[in-house]
């Protein structure tokens, strides 16, 4: 999902400190950097199908790169918090999942739109879930 949707679509600006290259591309000094980590996610060059959610593609031999996946950012001020924020994303999601069922509500028979909406942070628009409570105890077909 971090692929898909990075939270920090265009990262933070940076400020060159002085005359550089990045891939052969000369950086004077003071120019400001915006690393575009949706384009990087979407490079077709780098991602089969790049605009599918297909998390098997991290598996080995699914033709993921786990190199090429830099929601928090690359270099010396990479995102302080991706640990914290890896391991928060692991267990809220496991409970959410352990302890919900989500379905549509009726009448609605397509899943919502999940393309977000781009500002500093990518936005989820508004939209609507019914989270069933799963029985306690739950059994493996309960699981669905
Ligand atoms: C899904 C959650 C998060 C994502 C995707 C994310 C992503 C990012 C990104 C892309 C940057 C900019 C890196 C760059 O410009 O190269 C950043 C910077 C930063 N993030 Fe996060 N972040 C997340 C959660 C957090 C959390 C939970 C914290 C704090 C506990 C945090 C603290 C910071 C700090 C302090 C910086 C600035 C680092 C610097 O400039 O040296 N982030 N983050």
């Amino acid at each position: 999902v971090l692929r898909l949707r990075p939270a920090a679509p265009l990262a933070l600006p940076h400020r060159a400190i002085r005359d550089s290259s990045i891939a052969g591309y000369f950086i004077p000094k003071d120019t400001v950097i915006i690393p575009n980590l949706f384009g990087a996610h979407h490079d077709p060059a780098v991602w089969t199908d790049p605009y599918s959610f297909r998390p098997e593609r991290f598996l080995e031999g699914g033709g993921g790169s786990t190199r090429a996946l830099i929601p928090f950012g690359a270099g010396a001020r990479l995102c302080l918090g991706e640990a914290v924020a890896k391991m928060e994303l692991f267990l809220l999601t496991a409970y959410l999942l352990r302890d919900f069922q989500f379905v549509l509500p009726e009448g609605k028979s397509s899943p919502p739109d999940l393309r977000g909406v781009a500002s500093v942070v990518l936005k989820i628009k508004s939209y609507e879930v019914i989270a069933r409570p799963r029985p306690h105890g739950h059994s493996q077909d309960e699981i669905q």
